[in-house]
């Protein structure tokens, strides 16, 4: 005895209703379905006369399946075959991409000369935390912003001396720039004539940076751009004397600190260096 499920029943129902237009309570269709769950004696041996199915188990011939539909174009394919070649002006464009990639990422590197210490926290403050070489350049060449100050030039203006007099004038002009020091007032060595303003315009850096930033990236231009050797001892030297807490700096200078208390605040510097020299020779 094989079950067979009344939604089967009902399923083959309507498909043969749907077929020959009969009614599904008919005579035809009475005797199977009057039992539920309808139950069908499958033959027990190929002997027993084959007993013919009841009409509901008929199979119902299919309705002959649909022609393939025709597949349908990707458009991934369409856009394949209907898009554009590479025109010809490319070419030369793709040919160039490497050299002006090589060239512009040539540009992004600031030449680092990794120093390290105090000098080393110059560069950070002349590239990045105060970008002065936003201005000035990298290597201090000058821009448009920005005048020279590499290859000597920045000594012309405040010049290396024993006793500090041209770091004192530097320190004092970034910490205070064009307004600070007062468009039209000397700065610097007199022999150099520069006057605030005579370029244009530049910002006081005396409260954006601690009194240490300043000194460091003063130090650096002067020892880096300019290849100042004398820069590069004091810088050395003032290392070493905030470190065993001989120097102690203020957080950051005044807006109206003056070139001689620059020099008042270094002068042990110097005085070591000088004494240093005195001992090597
Ligand atoms: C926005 C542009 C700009 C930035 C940023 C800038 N400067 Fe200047 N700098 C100038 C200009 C302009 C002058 C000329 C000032 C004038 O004409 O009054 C100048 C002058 C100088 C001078 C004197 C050069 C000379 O020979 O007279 C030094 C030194 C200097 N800058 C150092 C620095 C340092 C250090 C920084 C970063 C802490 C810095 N500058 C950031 C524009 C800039």
């Amino acid at each position: 005895m094989v079950d067979i499920p009344e939604y089967l029943l009902e399923r083959s129902r309507e498909r043969r209703q749907l077929l020959t237009g009969q009614d599904p309570g008919g005579p035809a269709e009475a005797t199977a379905t009057s039992a539920a769950p309808a139950t069908v004696e499958v033959a027990a041996s190929p002997a027993a006369p084959a007993q013919p199915a009841p009409q509901v188990l008929a199979p119902v011939p299919a309705p002959a399946p649909p022609p393939p539909p025709e597949p349908p174009t990707s458009p991934w394919v369409v856009a394949a075959t209907t898009r554009k070649r590479i025109p010809l002006w490319v070419m030369p464009v793709l040919l160039f991409l490497p050299i002006w990639g090589f060239l512009y990422v040539g540009t992004l590197e600031s030449p680092s000369q990794g120093e390290t210490g105090l000098l080393g926290e110059g560069e950070e403050v002349y590239v990045e935390t105060a970008a002065c070489s936003s201005c000035h350049g990298f290597e201090g060449q000058g821009t448009s912003s920005g005048p020279q100050i590499n290859a000597g030039e920045l000594l012309l203006t405040f010049p290396d001396d024993p006793d500090g007099l041209g770091l004192a004038q530097q320190i004092a002009w970034v910490a205070k720039g064009t307004n600070g020091t007062g468009v039209g007032r000397p700065y610097g060595n007199p022999e150099r004539g520069r006057v605030a303003g005579w370029f244009g315009e530049m910002a006081a850096f005396g409260d954006s940076l601690t009194s240490e930033q300043l000194i460091a990236v003063v130090l650096y231009e002067r020892a880096v751009h300019d290849e100042s050797e004398p820069a590069r001892t004091t810088a050395a030297i003032m290392e070493e004397m905030l470190e065993s807490g001989e120097l102690v700096l203020p957080e950051a200078f005044a807006a109206d600190v003056t070139v001689e208390e620059i020099q008042e605040l270094l002068a042990p510097v110097f005085a070591h260096e000088q004494e240093e020299a005195a001992e090597d020779g």
